[in-house]
């Protein structure tokens, strides 16, 4: 309870994107608002603030149009800090939206020279990410939808999108990169709808995958959010499946636009029983894909990285008194109290479970009578 259990310590797993501590605080109206950090000082602030690690996209480190040297010269520098800073890089992805190649999407752009590029650019990144360490390998798709639904068919398009990734699964195991594949969903921004808009569509689409227990999924709060949805449910959903493989963590004002707010700056209820359930069933990397706000300098970005990690752990302390309090066990034995022996698990069919089942006396109207507290 003391205000030190506030402290993030690596041990904690959180960990920032370099593109977002990095976020200029662009948006598509106003230009950015501060000056770009580079990707060293951002490795040594975060890990002075008790971060565990970065995560990044191929260009957040290595500029597109960079040479081989000077790939190789930024890579170096790049894992010295992360050495003299004790910093992992568990996760990375790869940009495929900022480009103008990608303006009709990249697996699933309508030109095939597009998608073959995507697919070069995405083992590059891959060769990058397994050179830094991660064994999480993040695909968003955020150009991957459409305006015009007459320009292309979406059962087209989730072909494209299913051999890309059965394409990558196999590169990744021909080269031994020993990568979970975490896909993330969103329904929309930068296209007017994304294909596979939210984590259930995710999963669904991952059963029809040549290797589904390579992947698994990214879900993000903000973008389930957008559609509506109780991130606590899909996390959990996705969790039951054995498909939770990283979280993107931030907040979110409704559904509407993409807002990538500091974590547990709004949804407090939904994002305590998310903490709770993470605590209690997730061991990944606690990703913050979050910016600050627009109005803040550089200082103002660190403030706003110690705060996501601070309000993760005063959820997390509530979480842990919600658990041991006496009088919330108390309620919840008496939701799940049972008269009489049935609380046992159904279990599998058998012919005489089902009759037994037809001929057990269940009085519908007493069992309405028992109140909820
Ligand atoms: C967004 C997305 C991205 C992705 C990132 C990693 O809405 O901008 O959430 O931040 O998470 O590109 O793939
Ligand atoms: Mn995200
Ligand atoms: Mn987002």
């Amino acid at each position: 309870m003391a205000s030190n259990n506030y402290q993030p310590k690596p041990e904690h797993k959180f960990t920032f994107g370099l593109w977002t501590v990095g976020n200029r605080g662009r948006d598509p109206f106003g230009d950015a608002t501060r000056a770009s950090v580079s990707p060293v000082t951002i490795v040594k602030r975060l890990s002075e603030l008790g971060a565990y690690g970065v995560n990044l996209h191929d260009n957040d480190l290595v500029p597109i149009e960079a040479t081989a040297a000077e790939r190789d010269r930024i890579v170096r520098e790049f894992k010295q800090a992360l050495d003299d800073h004790g910093m992992k890089v568990p996760m990375a992805t790869t940009n495929l939206f900022y480009d103008p190649v990608f303006k009709d999407g990249a697996f699933t752009s309508s030109d095939p020279r597009v998608r073959l590029y995507a697919l070069q650019k995405t083992m590059r990144s891959m060769d990058l990410g397994a050179e830094l360490g991660a064994h999480i390998y993040v695909f968003w798709g955020g150009r991957e939808g459409a305006e015009v639904d007459a320009a292309k068919d979406p059962r087209e398009a989730l072909k494209w999108n299913r051999e890309a990734m059965n394409f990558l699964c196999e590169y990744a195991l021909d080269q031994g990169y020993d990568y979970k594949f975490a896909l993330e969903a969103k329904p929309n921004e930068p296209r007017g709808d994304i294909y596979l808009p939210t984590t259930g569509a995710m999963l669904a689409f991952i059963a029809t995958l040549d290797h589904p227990d390579m992947v698994g999924v990214n879900p993000e709060v903000g973008h389930e959010q957008m559609s509506g949805l109780n991130f606590y449910h899909v996390v959990a959903q996705a969790i039951e499946a054995g498909k939770l493989f990283h979280i993107d963590l931030n907040d979110q004002k409704g559904p509407r636009f993409d807002q990538d707010l500091r974590f547990g700056s709004e949804s407090f209820k939904n994002l305590f029983f998310l903490v709770r359930l993470l605590e209690s069933a997730y061991d990944g990397p606690r990703h913050f894909d979050a910016h600050s706000y627009r109005s803040e300098n550089e200082e103002g970005v660190w403030e706003f990285a110690a705060g996501c990690m601070r309000n993760y752990l005063i959820l997390k302390e509530k979480a842990r008194q919600f658990d041991e309090d006496r009088e919330i066990k108390a309620l919840l034995d008496e939701i799940h109290s049972t008269n009489g022996d049935h609380s046992e698990p159904l279990g599998r069919y058998s012919r005489e479970k089902a009759q037994k089942l037809k001929d057990l006396p269940l009085d519908r109207t007493e069992l309405a009578r028992k109140p909820l507290p």
